[in-house]
């Protein structure tokens, strides 16, 4: 049974086949790298949580597609990087060779900036908004969770803590800012384009940051326990490349017993939007229950 409601998932997966550009556009190379690992599967977590969030807040999934598929489009370029040699070297995502071993370390680069850009493109053309300030406070989130001060920030802390000891407010540091907070931007964008007021911005910030934080623990946890099809990349590579995890510092159990705490603390937050956030709460359930 699919954990997310009803329907959301294949939406997301037409709105992106529908946006992406022609297979046949030049340079064709580039384009077939970017379609390659963006269609490679995935579990569209983030689009699916824009979706879900703006429907708490009575907005149609339609009115939020280019958006939550841009934020798919960033999270993807994110993978492909991350995949690097010079970051973590690793030849299996979503099931498949990662898309340098496919097209080569400068291909995949390029495909990552082409699908940064291509996120902000996609929102300047194609996302609605009842006022246009909207759009510009939406890109504003998203540049700021992917940048320096969000995702590459916390990508380059973990770099920089790789193989060394480090404490675990700097371990929380660094989950809140390489995945907490584009996780956060995700439904905060789908609560301000569905007409979420700034009290209710603040309640869905504080969810996704419950939630950013319990999605990395169990990834930390996943790359210890889980296996390679059903995460569709090579599990134990944080050991082997001695990255800094939660079950690293605190052991596998702590780390189950802290993600559960951030997943109840996300429930707790999501109460308070009322019946409405039911999704919300099944949606931080399903986050430390997957197994892939
Ligand atoms: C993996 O993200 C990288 C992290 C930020 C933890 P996902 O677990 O959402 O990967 P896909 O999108 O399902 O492949
Ligand atoms: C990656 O964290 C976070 C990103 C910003 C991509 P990981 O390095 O743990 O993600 P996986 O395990 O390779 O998917
Ligand atoms: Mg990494
Ligand atoms: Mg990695
Ligand atoms: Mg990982």
């Amino acid at each position: 049974m699919s954990p997310y409601p009803e329907g959301v998932r294949q939406r997301v997966e037409e709105a992106l086949a529908e946006y992406f550009p022609a297979v046949d556009t030049y340079p064709e190379i580039l384009y077939q790298s970017m379609r390659y690992s963006l269609f490679a599967g995935g579990k569209r977590f983030r689009p699916v949580l824009t979706v879900i969030t703006a429907a708490v807040f009575g907005a149609s999934p339609e009115t939020v597609l280019p958006c939550a598929c841009a934020i798919e489009y960033i999270h993807t370029y994110s993978l492909i990087h991350d995949d690097l040699p010079a970051i973590d070297n690793d030849d299996l995502r979503r099931g498949l060779p990662t898309n340098h071993k496919k097209f080569g370390e400068d291909i995949a680069i390029m495909a990552g900036d082409a699908l940064f850009a291509e996120a902000f493109s996609l929102i300047s053309r194609l996302q609605m908004a009842s006022d246009q300030r909207k759009i510009v406070d939406v890109i504003r989130e998203i540049a700021a969770a992917s940048g320096p001060a969000g995702m590459v920030g916390g990508q380059v802390v973990d770099m920089a803590s790789t193989g060394k000891p480090i404490s675990l407010e700097t371990l929380r540091f660094i989950h809140a800012r390489k995945t907490g907070r584009l996780i956060t931007a995700a439904a905060w964008c789908g609560a301000i384009l569905a007409g979420a007021t700034d009290d209710e911005l603040e309640t869905v910030t504080r969810y996704g940051k419950h939630l950013g934080l319990a999605f990395q623990i169990t990834d930390d946890i996943l790359d210890e326990t889980g296996s390679v099809e059903e995460l569709g990349k090579t599990p134990g590579q944080d050991q082997t490349l001695h990255k800094a995890t939660y079950p690293a510092l605190v052991g596998l159990e702590e780390s189950k017993r802290l993600a559960c705490d951030e997943t109840t603390a996300a429930i707790a937050v999501a109460n308070a939007l009322g019946e409405s956030a039911h999704a919300l709460r099944g949606l931080a359930e399903f986050v430390i229950e997957r197994t892939g």
